[in-house]
């Protein structure tokens, strides 16, 4: 018989896919320190949107950039069903607050170079690029390069990146914060 305690401890952590379990981060700024995060604690379960609200320096972008793994130099755990998570992987993506798409390749190789990684073969990416760009509303700027597209335009290309790897977790920090309210409101509903 399966021991009552082991299994609910199971049982607990496959229920939260995602657990960030007393994170503390420390920044050294011009030989001070700064405490980035302090004892953070968040469990997320399959399907859940958490939002995280803050003031500007709270902590919100540090912590999506642990959850993503860019940094594994921290105090505490982030396990993603229970395994630590040690680098980034294509289960998790992120969308950032200004587009960051690469200014040399167009729309589609901006969003073709999330799959570069991900063993798939060649058709089966064009597939998948084309795919998600129908899906952001921009088949007809493939072949289009940034500097060609509005802020909005960008995000959506941007968005389209981060959810052609279909990522389990998509990690969104101020994604729509540089675009005016009318395309904010378009977008967020876009999204969800
Ligand atoms: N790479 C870094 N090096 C040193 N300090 C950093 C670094 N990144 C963040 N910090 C510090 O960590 C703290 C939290 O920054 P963070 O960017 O996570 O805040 P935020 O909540 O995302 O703010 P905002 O709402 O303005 O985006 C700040 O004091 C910042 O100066
Ligand atoms: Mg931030």
């Amino acid at each position: 018989m399966s021991d009552p305690v082991a299994t609910s401890e199971r049982e607990r952590r496959q229920s939260h896919a995602l657990e960030i379990a007393d994170v503390s981060k420390r920044f050294r700024v011009a030989g001070r320190q700064v405490q980035a995060l302090s004892h953070v604690h968040l469990a997320v379960g399959e399907g859940e949107f958490v939002s995280i609200v803050g003031s500007s320096g709270c902590g919100k972008s540090t912590l999506l950039r642990l959850v993503l793994g860019l940094d594994t130099d921290y105090d505490g755990e982030i396990r993603v069903d229970g395994q630590r998570v040690e680098r980034p992987g294509l289960d998790r993506s992120i969308v950032f607050q200004e587009h960051r798409l690469l200014p040399w390749l167009n729309v589609e190789a901006n969003v073709a170079a999330a799959l570069r990684q991900s063993g798939l073969a060649a058709a089966e990416r064009g597939q998948l690029v084309r795919d998600h760009l129908h899906l952001v509303g921009l088949e007809q700027f493939a072949k289009a390069y940034p500097a060609q597209l509005s802020g909005g335009m960008a995000q959506r290309v941007a968005i389209a990146r981060a959810l052609v790897t279909k990522p389990r977790f998509l990690l969104l920090d101020e994604p729509f914060g540089a675009l005016d309210a009318l395309t904010r409101l378009r977008l967020q509903d876009e999204l969800q």
